[in-house]
């Protein structure tokens, strides 16, 4: 039968071109892995994988790799009209102009690689549904964790389980803060201060110290592991500013780390509960040990049980081998006429869960008279709100100082009590209070 092998292998390419949209840090680390690596991806394709075009802000910017100045437009829509190009990388980030030129490059057929987060969080299911539509894929394993392969992993690997909880560290800046607060006993802005002088923070660090960057990844994956689409709106978040030296030294004598965790969990069979926050974790767990820049995933699936991913969350070549893997991801799709195989995969509509009713430990840190039945009478007030206390720390060094660290409680009893407690005269001040993540 001659031709059955041509209807197995519809259309087989000598040559894939791609059109990247920005050249940026991702966009070089793309574009570097994708050319020094051209010999081996060509064998693993069975195809070139030619980066054609590449639209970029300013023609005569410095580049961190040696491009071609021919390949290079400041016209995104001379890569992604260009009908030789197959696959349009979108590497800009925000969500518009980005959304506007990965609808239209869908619209015309083409596979999408985007590693914007905050796209994807905020509108990736229009882009799921054109690519759908028309049959391409859409990808985008860059905009979680660099280079971890987290997304494919859900998405393939673990396809087959069902997921109760993804959790981890996402978020770079912010844990190379904590982890430098923690190992020289520093104040935030310290620390801050000296990261952005440094580059390892953003000049405007607001997405990363808030919270942001990390409710953009934590709903990305939820939506994936819960196959129900969370919004960025579902997410609470809290970020890391109000984290003191004070608390983990604290935390640290408890046996503690201080972390910012992003947490999705399946609730039932129709809920979720998604939110990122600074977190008290004991030092022996896994995601203790994830420091500085590093990025860590912890999927819990009813078949696999635990399953770690972790590696370096941000930069050029880590995030560039997942932009790269997904083009090969890609362009394997289109050598075997399986492009748009897996679509979205959120075909639940499960609710998410306000903050109030998550059940866990919490960490409270108050400033308190030193008098004889001071705590006793705070742990009245928390008894009265069902917050049952597991320990209780007083120094009175300059000021008289309380830890409290409570049984799992539901929050919703914990903010009770606290309310209570900022008005009664032992307490002078509820300095802080945290989540406790056992
Ligand atoms: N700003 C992010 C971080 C890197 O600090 O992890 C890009 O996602």
């Amino acid at each position: 039968m001659s031709n059955q092998s041509a209807s197995s292998h519809p259309r087989r390419y000598a040559q894939i071109n791609v059109g990247l949209l920005g050249l940026g840090v991702v966009g070089s680390g793309a574009y570097k892995v994708l050319t020094d690596n051209a010999d081996a991806i060509a064998q693993k394709v069975g195809a070139r994988v030619n980066v054609k075009r590449i639209a970029v802000r300013n023609l005569d910017k410095d580049r961190k790799v040696n491009v071609d100045r021919s390949l290079l437009t400041d016209d995104p829509y001379e890569v992604i009209d260009d009908p030789d190009i197959s696959i349009v990388c979108e590497l800009i980030g925000g969500v518009q102009p980005a959304k506007g030129y990965v609808m239209r490059a869908l619209g015309l057929g083409k596979s999408v690689v985007s590693a914007n987060k905050e796209l994807i969080a905020k509108d990736g299911h229009d882009a799921m549904v054109e690519a759908a539509a028309r049959g391409v894929d859409f990808l985008f394993e860059g905009s979680v964790g660099g280079g971890i392969p987290i997304i494919q992993a859900m998405k393939s690997s673990l396809a087959g389980n069902t997921i109760h909880e993804v959790k981890g560290i996402v978020n770079g800046t912010t844990n190379y803060i904590l982890t430098r607060m923690t190992q020289e006993g520093a104040e935030l802005a310290d620390v801050l201060a000296d990261a952005q002088a440094h580059g390892y923070a953003e000049a405007d660090p607001t997405n990363d110290v808030e919270g942001f960057d990390a409710q953009f990844k934590i709903a990305i994956l939820s939506s994936i592991a819960f196959t129900s689409r969370v919004q960025t709106t579902d997410v609470y978040t809290e970020g890391i500013m109000r984290i003191g030296a004070h608390d983990i030294a604290h935390a640290r004598e408890m046996g503690y780390v201080i972390k910012l965790l992003a947490i999705g969990q399946r609730i039932g069979d129709d809920a979720v509960q998604v939110r990122v926050h600074p977190a008290l974790v004991p030092v022996g767990h896994p995601l203790a040990s994830t420091g500085g820049p590093y990025n860590a995933i912890l999927v819990r699936g009813d078949a696999v049980g635990d399953v770690m991913f972790y590696g370096q969350g941000a930069g050029m070549m880590p995030t560039g081998s997942a932009v790269a893997g997904d083009i090969l991801e890609v362009c394997r799709n289109m050598q075997h006429g399986a492009t748009g195989r897996i679509a979205c995969t959120c075909f639940e509509h499960k609710r998410a869960l306000p903050v109030d009713t998550v059940v866990t430990r919490y960490y409270v840190r108050m400033y308190v008279t030193d008098r004889p039945g001071t705590l006793s009478a705070i742990a009245g007030v928390f008894g009265r709100h069902q917050v049952s206390i597991a320990s209780v720390r007083a120094s009175a060094q300059e000021r008289a100082e309380a830890i409290w660290v409570t049984h799992q409680v539901q929050e919703a009893n914990l903010r009770r009590a606290l309310k209570e407690l900022s008005g009664i005269p032992e307490v002078h001040s509820i300095e802080n209070w945290l989540r406790v993540e056992d």
